[in-house]
């Protein structure tokens, strides 16, 4: 079978991301982030940047997924992104789908974040 590439992009507000936590913080955190992501963003200096950047590289993986014939819905806390020793990020899970590759990559500045993904099936 040939194999099918697809990419996704997104553009996060830091801003957007530091009210909802102000606003509604646990409530925020576990409906999008796993433990291990809530560990390491709260871990960091300034969290809302680093949880703008997981934002938007599940919302990249989500457009991959959904670009794809894997599925019509994806919810973001199914998609977990953990980050290697050198600090790149991986991913380590999307539900239960199978798929051959999945690869992130997450920029921020102090007023936006932005990630790229591309999932091959
Ligand atoms: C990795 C590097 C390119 C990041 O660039 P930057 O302009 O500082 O930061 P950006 O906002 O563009 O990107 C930050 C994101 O890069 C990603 N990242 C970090 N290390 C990475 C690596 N080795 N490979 C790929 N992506 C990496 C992370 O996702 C990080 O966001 P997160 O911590 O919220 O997950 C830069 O730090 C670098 O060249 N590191 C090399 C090692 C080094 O010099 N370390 C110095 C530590 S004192």
């Amino acid at each position: 079978m040939t194999a099918s590439t697809f990419i996704g992009t997104d553009i996060v507000s830091v801003k957007r991301i530091a009210l909802l936590l102000k606003e509604h913080d646990d409530r925020f955190k576990v409906k999008s982030f796993s433990i291990n992501e809530i560990e390491y963003c709260d871990g960091k200096a300034n969290p809302s940047i680093h949880y703008a950047g997981r934002f938007a590289a599940k919302e990249a993986i989500k457009k991959c997924f959904l670009s794809s014939d894997l599925t019509e819905k994806l919810g973001l806390n199914k998609i977990e992104i953990i980050s290697s020793e050198n600090g790149a990020p991986v991913v380590s899970a999307v539900g239960d789908y199978e798929y051959a590759d999945l690869i992130v990559s997450i920029s921020h500045e102090s007023d936006y974040a932005i990630a790229v993904a591309m999932l091959v099936v």
